[in-house]
């Protein structure tokens, strides 16, 4: 009765035995490079200049527009949840707040500054980030100033887009991230965040490899930034240019930029790690956007799979492919689930 049972056959390489790796539920974590965590998302606010308004947005699922009354209340629980950053995006209602040159963006009394300074003093710990671009803005409701053909100025654009981050880093912002794609304006911010003394202390997060595309609608309901005409296909980069994101993400980082982002994530996972081999020293962002929130509510409503496992699989993808930060329409739940 010895050595009967001990025979092991071993016809492969002994590489070929993987299961151990992950039988187990901390082991299958170890696999990751990257767990998600709470400090790593940012949560997207809409801000209505309606002050008492909380209206649900029909295409974003669980979220609202939000008046600056509203704000702390909401904000409240999420934060002893652990929430640590939002980004702010303004919404104006009023009629008459559009206009050619996007003047409401930087009003001082307008939501976008209301909230950074009420966010400020009420939560010293939230993170606050801001959204910089003129669509919520203009009248016409393009990303920056246009020429009489209808075509971006792009002096113009990012002259104004420029003062409109210098206006929330004065406010109290901690980050502005311009999401306008007009070229240049990551140098024009930070030289005016430099002369103005800021730039020690305000980060600058560039949308820099930011896709055109589908995927933005349910945004531009929530934010009532649909273009009057045309669209945005001479600006934001086309969904085969692997090689033009490539550029701009070298061009933000020579121009002075802290984060690169990438937008939209899912669809775009080789231009995160793309991001990431060429900032490897910075950190890389990727936005899950509104229609890739919208699309997994849908597919979870239509019974295709489990929301929850849907949320977790889509970040963790983002993740692996290298963002160290997703901003995330999940992130309520995230604060519930992790
Ligand atoms: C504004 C802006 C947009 C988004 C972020 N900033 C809309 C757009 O470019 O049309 C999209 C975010 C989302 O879809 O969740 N320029
Ligand atoms: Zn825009």
């Amino acid at each position: 009765a010895s050595t009967t049972a001990t025979s092991v056959s071993i016809s492969g390489d002994i590489s070929s035995q993987l299961h151990a790796g992950y039988s187990h539920p901390l082991t299958r974590s170890w696999q990751a490079e990257r767990q998600l965590t709470k400090e790593m998302l940012i949560f997207p606010l809409f801000i209505t200049d309606n002050p008492d308004e909380q209206t649900p947005i029909p295409s974003l699922p669980n979220q609202y527009r939000f008046g600056i009354n509203r704000l702390v209340p909401f904000l409240s629980p999420l934060i002893r949840k652990g929430l640590r950053s939002v980004i702010l995006f303004g919404v104006p209602l009023h009629p008459s707040a559009k206009d050619a040159l996007g003047t409401a963006a930087d009003d001082p009394a307008g939501p976008v500054i209301s909230a950074i300074r009420l966010l400020r003093a009420r939560f010293p710990n939230l993170y606050i980030n801001t959204d910089v671009c003129l669509c919520e803005y203009t009248s016409h409701g393009h990303c920056g100033i246009l020429r009489e053909d209808g075509s971006l100025d792009n002096a113009q654009s990012v002259d104004r887009i420029s003062d409109v981050a210098l206006a929330y880093a004065v406010a109290g912002a901690h980050c502005v991230a311009p999401s306008d794609m007009n070229d240049g304006r990551v140098r024009a911010i930070k030289l005016k965040l430099i002369e103005a003394g800021l730039a020690h202390r305000v980060l600058l997060m560039s949308y820099s490899a930011k896709f055109s595309g589908c995927l933005y609608g349910p945004f531009r309901d929530a934010a009532g930034s649909c273009p009057s005409f045309g669209d945005r296909k001479c600006y934001q980069l086309p969904p085969g240019g692997r090689g033009l994101a490539r550029r701009a993400i070298q061009r933000d980082m020579n121009e002075g930029a802290d984060i690169i982002m990438v937008k939209p994530a899912s669809q775009y996972l080789d231009i995160i790690r793309d991001a990431k081999d060429l900032a490897q020293d910075m950190p890389v962002a990727a936005y899950q956007v509104s229609g890739e929130f919208a699309m997994i509510h849908a597919g979870a409503k239509a019974g295709v799979f489990d929301l929850k496992a849907m949320a977790f699989e889509s970040t963790e993808g983002i993740l692996r492919a290298g963002a160290g930060i997703v901003v995330s329409y999940f992130t309520p739940e995230f604060l519930d689930w992790l």
